[in-house]
């Protein structure tokens, strides 16, 4: 038998990714009546229902569909007219899609530690770092475990702030009855085949009840004009007649009248990518479900050892587990030679995230390390990521559970 030269990939029995699984005969034959219809594969009317749809299930009055999270986040950075010298709160937990538009403007950047019992920003650290020329809190729910958004909300209130929500992991999730990236000013989700639900492998939707910024993000998502036909008469400076040589008749309107007020870009979602995305959405709770179901078994599992912690779920919270985390003691366990067991034993495992504001584009922006201690540890010696997603069989969440109790009882110092 060969052996495994250093140059061959790991080939895990467990992927972390999901390939493909979520996808059936219903996304195809949406797609394939859409491609067939002979109607418009651009801007059309299955992206204003799957625009409706979404808007409905998170509770809010508008729902833009864009091309990915990262639009997202870069049209709801657009939407706070940030001046320079204006800050900005957030956490450094997460992945930087979630602040990249912030690299480009000369505004400060402040990183509002985490929550060890959650991952989540910590709202009294956020409270901490309110200044007078703070603007916005961008923040976001990890691995889908809704934020303390009640605390958060209270201090966007006392301080005139605008909350952005990047909830690319908590589509599926609940607060209290309300739907995460639905409770802040600004929602934001990432449809990447990663994600809760997918449109076609890539997709964003960015969300907002007030009426003036849905109308700005119409703007810029699509190159949308006034549609505003100005008369000939009056493109001509009040002249009845065209100059000499004009190519248009007397009375003529034409698409050179319609104006732009703004800079834009086209982000739209295509006809076909938005008929994947009505399908998914319907199939969420059952997405969800599984993603649920694997959880509860892998959370079981490592109940068996109490050098382990999983993220404290508060009651009338509903997880949807985009991602499973758990968080190990370093007296009792070393991480990374968790994360070698469980390879060696086919179980991929990720960590997410490093810490942003050690990223070496943060780090030349004054950040450092010490600045967010509790990040830092987490990622640094405690947690761990497991695959969670509905691709996997039955059979693939037993080796994962088998997997972990083998390394950890392997690993536990005594
Ligand atoms: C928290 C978070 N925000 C934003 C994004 C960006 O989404 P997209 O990949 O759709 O651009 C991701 C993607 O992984 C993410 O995890």
């Amino acid at each position: 038998m060969e052996s495994r030269t250093a140059a061959e990939p790991q080939r895990y029995t467990v992927p972390y990714l999901p390939v493909g699984t979520r996808i059936d005969e219903r996304e195809v034959e949406a797609v394939r009546e859409v491609m067939l219809s002979g109607a418009t594969l651009s801007q059309g009317l299955v992206r204003r229902r799957f625009e409706e749809a979404f808007a409905a299930h998170i509770g809010v009055r508008h729902a833009l569909s864009v091309t990915s999270g990262t639009v997202a986040l870069e049209l709801a950075i657009h939407l706070l007219d940030l001046a320079p010298g204006d800050e900005v709160i957030t956490t450094p937990q997460t992945y930087q899609a979630t602040i990249q538009p912030l690299l480009d403007r000369d505004v400060r950047v402040r990183f509002a530690d985490i929550r060890p019992e959650t991952a989540n920003i910590d709202p009294d650290r956020v409270a901490e770092l309110v200044t007078p020329r703070t603007r916005a809190i961008i923040i976001v729910h990890y691995g889908g475990l809704p934020a303390d958004m009640d605390a958060l909300m209270r201090i966007a209130r006392e301080h005139d702030l605008v909350v952005v929500e990047d909830a690319a992991h908590a589509l599926g999730g609940l607060l209290h009855g309300r739907r995460p990236g639905g409770i802040g000013h600004i929602g934001c989700f990432s449809f990447h085949s990663s994600k809760n639900i997918t449109t076609l492998g890539e997709g964003g939707m960015v969300t907002v009840n007030r009426d003036d910024w849905a109308d700005r993000l119409l703007r810029v998502r699509g190159n949308q004009s006034d549609m505003v036909l100005t008369s000939r008469r009056r493109s001509f400076g009040g002249s009845t007649s065209a100059p000499p040589g004009a190519l248009y008749p007397s009375e003529a309107y034409t698409h050179d009248c319609l104006t732009l007020r703004r800079a834009g870009t086209n982000a739209t979602l295509s006809e076909a990518a938005a008929a994947v995305g009505l399908v998914q959405l319907e199939k969420l709770p059952g997405l969800v479900a599984r993603r649920q179901a694997v959880a509860a078994r892998l959370t079981a599992e490592l109940a068996e050892f109490d050098a382990v912690r999983v993220p404290v779920v508060p009651t009338g919270v509903e997880h949807p587990y985009h991602l499973f985390t758990f968080f190990v003691d370093p007296d009792r366990v070393d991480r990374d030679e968790l994360v070698r067991h469980l390879a060696a034993q086919g179980v991929e495992t990720y960590l997410r995230y490093f810490p942003l504001h050690l990223l070496p584009e943060w780090r030349a922006r004054g950040h450092h390390h010490g600045e967010c201690p509790v990040a830092e540890r987490s990622w640094f010696a405690e947690h761990m990521n497991l695959p969670c997603h509905p691709g996997l069989s039955d059979t693939q969440v037993e080796t994962i559970a088998a997997a972990l109790t083998c390394a950890l009882t392997k690993l536990r110092r005594s």
